[in-house]
């Protein structure tokens, strides 16, 4: 039973970061193109009017400031990272931002549109990025890290199948 809460707050406390980045990116996403609008070798957009300055900096501010607000709150709870909360908090968000422009390049570079899903890539690239960055901290055991991205994939699909349902959406995906 400890051990079930333990991987529970363990999950919790690498999940809020993350989504908070990635949504907190796209509430706060801007007009200036971290690309600066320009294309790659193949004449295709870099990241393409996706990714901005705004959403970019808005994600990792608030994955750093919900980390500080955890770890604030309940420093025991935040203890059991092994680390200085905060600051893994902060790495995640980087993390997430770098494996979500990571998505983005390879989708330009497959001739993907922006905007364009990709099942799997989409849902998941900013999960893996904010992971693998956070490395350098801390380590996820190989469980919590694929829990984790089953877990984003089901929140994901639960999420727009709820949207579509209450006609917030268009489409169920
Ligand atoms: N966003 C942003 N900056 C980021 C990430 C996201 O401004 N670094 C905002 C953009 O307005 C973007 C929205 O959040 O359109 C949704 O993000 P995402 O789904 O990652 O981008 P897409 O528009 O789907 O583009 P892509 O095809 O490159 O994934
Ligand atoms: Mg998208």
């Amino acid at each position: 039973m400890e051990q079930l809460a333990l991987f529970i707050l363990r999950i919790s406390l690498m999940a809020i970061p993350l989504y908070v980045c990635n949504g907190l990116a796209l509430v706060f996403g801007g007009r200036k193109h971290i690309d600066f609008g320009r294309k790659f070798f193949d004449g295709k957009p870099i990241l393409g009017e996706g990714k901005t300055f705004k959403g970019t900096f808005a994600g990792i501010f608030f994955a750093g400031i919900a980390s500080l607000a955890i770890s604030t709150a309940f420093p025991q709870a935040t203890e059991i990272m092994g680390t200085n909360y905060m600051f893994y908090g902060t790495v995640l968000g980087i993390g997430a931002v770098l494996g979500d422009f990571a998505g983005s390049f390879a989708k330009r570079r497959l001739g993907i549109e922006r905007g364009k899903s990709v099942l799997w890539l989409d849902q998941l690239d900013f999960v893996a990025g904010g992971l693998a960055l956070g490395l350098i901290i801390a380590m996820p055991t190989p469980l919590e890290a694929l829990f984790l991205l089953a877990f984003t994939m089901i929140a994901h699909v639960l999420g727009n199948t709820i949207a579509f349902s209450a006609r917030m959406k268009k489409v169920p995906w």
